[in-house]
């Protein structure tokens, strides 16, 4: 058996939350490989709606297993949040979730950190989700972070306390007047509290070697699929560098976040919106500013599932999209959000880009420089949303999806026409 993967082809927040719980009933296992509780997933169901950060969505079947792999970080606290939403709704996670002992502490300090970083950058500013995601893959890479399976261990304590005391030379450098920073509204001393808190309950939940456990069903012919978080367009090497995450999200992520041999990747689902949102700074080539932009946001609800930010919108880009298949060797596209499109006369996507005086038709170096190059598709103008089968797709809508995959390349095999869980069609 391979590993299968979804992931995002944009800027995060395609609706892989939404696709992985459609899909999840065809798999055993759902693992995260990579990112944190800067990702929001969401799910609707049943007139039930959840918001995932951590926790991989295939969390709402008890027979389905669900893996937070090593290539992950955990904060205890939003993981204890997310727990008591669920269980809110009558799901124990607790059954069938299991933590990667080598997946990485997010500690509080990596918050302050993140805070006081994105502070002193003033107009350079990243746009972080500030859940420290950045000053936890920081220290893993230098070799001082902290991982699970310490939490267990005599002197967990005191790693703890030497690794915040570095945290606090750092920050104590910048003269960020600290006491004055509140982490989800919290003085630092009462966050602390709570996820010292929560790091007991942490404890309680199954800790793995989650490579040989994954490695061991994969032989014993069990189906897994791996969920990406944020999108190719915030790669920490394939973004537009500096405005992208600590992670790989690409699919090469999948290898090391699981640790899987590449032979051992199988289907690759790459999620796009029908158009394009950004949350956070960095450029977007197809960008609106007028009232277009406007309608997308409002129709779409276009505001951050993690932080509550108004998302920047624009036409769907092909160039990108292309680069996007290309990094990840996508074999299926899974299209979302259609039906936000419903109210245009006319729909532009961008299939080239101009640089300087050039038309070229991949995404460069110079992201921030490019000018999008425009066809214009006639709309369906028509709703979208009671759609259960492929025949009922309006002509326009139809001829939307076969222009994406003339230029893909790519089958469009998924598509999605509003947030609840029937609002999919799956044409394979
Ligand atoms: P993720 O981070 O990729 O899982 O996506 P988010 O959950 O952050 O954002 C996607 C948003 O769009 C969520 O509010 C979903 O409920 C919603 N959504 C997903 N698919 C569709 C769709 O096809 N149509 C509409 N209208 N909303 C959708
Ligand atoms: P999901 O999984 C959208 C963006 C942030 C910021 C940049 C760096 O829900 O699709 P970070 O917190 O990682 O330091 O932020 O990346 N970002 C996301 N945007 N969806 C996400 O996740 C994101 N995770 C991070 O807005 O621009
Ligand atoms: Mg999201």
């Amino acid at each position: 058996m391979k590993v299968d993967v979804l992931l995002g082809l944009q800027w995060g927040d395609e609706g892989k939350g939404k696709i992985v719980d459609v899909l999840a009933s065809r798999y055993d296992i759902i693992a995260r490989f990579q990112g944190g509780p800067n990702a929001g997933h969401t799910i609707e169901f049943d007139g039930l709606k959840f918001v995932l950060h951590t926790i991989p969505s295939g969390i709402f079947a008890a027979s389905r297993l669900n893996i937070v792999g090593n290539g992950v970080v955990i904060d205890p606290y939003i993981f204890s949040k997310e727990v008591a939403q669920l269980r809110s709704k009558n799901i124990n996670p607790h059954h069938n979730l299991l933590i990667s002992k080598k997946a990485h502490l997010i500690l509080p300090t990596h918050r302050l950190l993140d805070a006081v970083y994105e502070n002193t950058m003033g107009e350079n500013r990243i746009g972080s989700t500030l859940k420290g995601i950045g000053p936890a893959y920081t220290d893993k890479t230098a070799r001082q972070g902290i991982r699970v399976g310490e939490i267990h261990k005599d002197d967990f304590s005191s790693q703890y306390r030497i690794l915040k005391e570095k945290h606090h030379r750092i920050i104590d450098s910048y003269n960020a007047g600290v006491a004055n920073i509140k982490i989800d509204g919290l003085d630092f001393d009462s966050y602390e509290k709570q996820w010292l808190d929560a790091i007991e309950l942490l404890k309680t939940y199954h800790q793995i070697d989650s490579e040989h456990f994954i490695n061991s069903s994969l032989r014993t012919g069990k189906r897994i699929l791996a969920e990406g978080a944020q999108g190719t367009l915030l790669d920490i090497e394939f973004g537009a560098y500096p405005f992208v995450t600590s992670s790989n999200t690409i699919a090469a992520g999948v290898c090391s976040g699981l640790g899987i041999a590449p032979s051992k990747v199988g289907r690759v689902y790459g999620t796009f919106k029908a158009y394009c949102t950004r949350v956070g700074s960095g450029p977007f080539p197809t960008e609106l500013h007028d009232e277009a932009g406007a309608l997308m946001r409002d129709r779409g609800h276009e505001y951050g599932s993690t932080t509550g930010r108004p998302r920047r919108c624009g036409w769907l880009d092909l160039t990108a999209l292309k680069y996007a298949i290309m990094l990840n060797g996508v074999t299926d596209l899974v299209m979302t959000k259609g039906d936000v499109l419903d109210a245009f006369e006319q729909i532009q996507v961008a299939t080239h880009y101009k640089l300087n005086d050039e038309t070229i038709d991949h995404l460069p170096f110079e992201a921030d420089q490019v000018k999008p190059l425009y066809e214009s598709i006639k709309g369906w103008k028509q709703s979208l949303e009671e759609i259960t089968s492929q025949d009922e797709f309006p002509a326009a809508f139809a001829d939307y999806i076969s222009f994406i995959q003339t230029h893909t390349q790519t089958p469009v095999n998924i598509v999605s026409v509003g947030p609840d869980r029937r609002q999919t069609i799956v044409l394979l």
